[in-house]
C-alpha cells in the first residue's frame, strides 16, 4: 500500500505514514459498506482500488493498476485489519 500510493491519500490504520486526507479515511471502510459506487464484497474491493475509475468515472480515486494479487492481498488487509 505504501508502494502503490493509497497512504499519499488515505489515513489507513497500521500502515506507517498512511496519513493521507484526500480521499477518506479507510478506518471501517467494511462496514460502511460502499466502495466508491459499488456495494461491499471483497470482488468489489479489488475491483474499485485496481480501477475505481472503471467503477465510477467521475470519482477523484486514480486507477491504481494494481496486479490481481496486490489486489487480494490489500483487500485481505482492508477485511482483517480496518
Ligand atoms: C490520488 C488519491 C488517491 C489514491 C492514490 C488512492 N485513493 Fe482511494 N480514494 C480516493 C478518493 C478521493 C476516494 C473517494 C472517492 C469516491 O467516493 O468517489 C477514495 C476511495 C477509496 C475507497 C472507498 C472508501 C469508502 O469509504 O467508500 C477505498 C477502499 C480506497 N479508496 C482504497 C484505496 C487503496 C487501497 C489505494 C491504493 C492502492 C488507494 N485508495 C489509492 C483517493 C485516492
Amino acid at each position: 500500500m505504501i508502494r502503490n500510493g493509497c497512504g499519499g491519500c488515505h489515513e489507513i490504520p497500521g500502515v506507517p505514514g498512511a496519513r493521507g486526507t484526500v480521499g477518506p479515511s479507510l478506518q471501517g471502510v467494511v462496514e460502511r459498506g460502499y466502495f466508491g459506487a459499488s456495494r461491499a464484497s471483497p470482488e468489489a474491493m479489488m475491483r474499485w482500488i485496481s480501477r475505481a475509475r472503471d467503477v465510477d468515472p467521475k470519482t477523484a480515486m486514480p486507477n491504481t493498476n494494481l496486479s490481481p494479487q496486490e489486489a487480494r492481498d490489500i483487500t485481505a488487509y482492508l477485511y482483517a485489519r480496518t
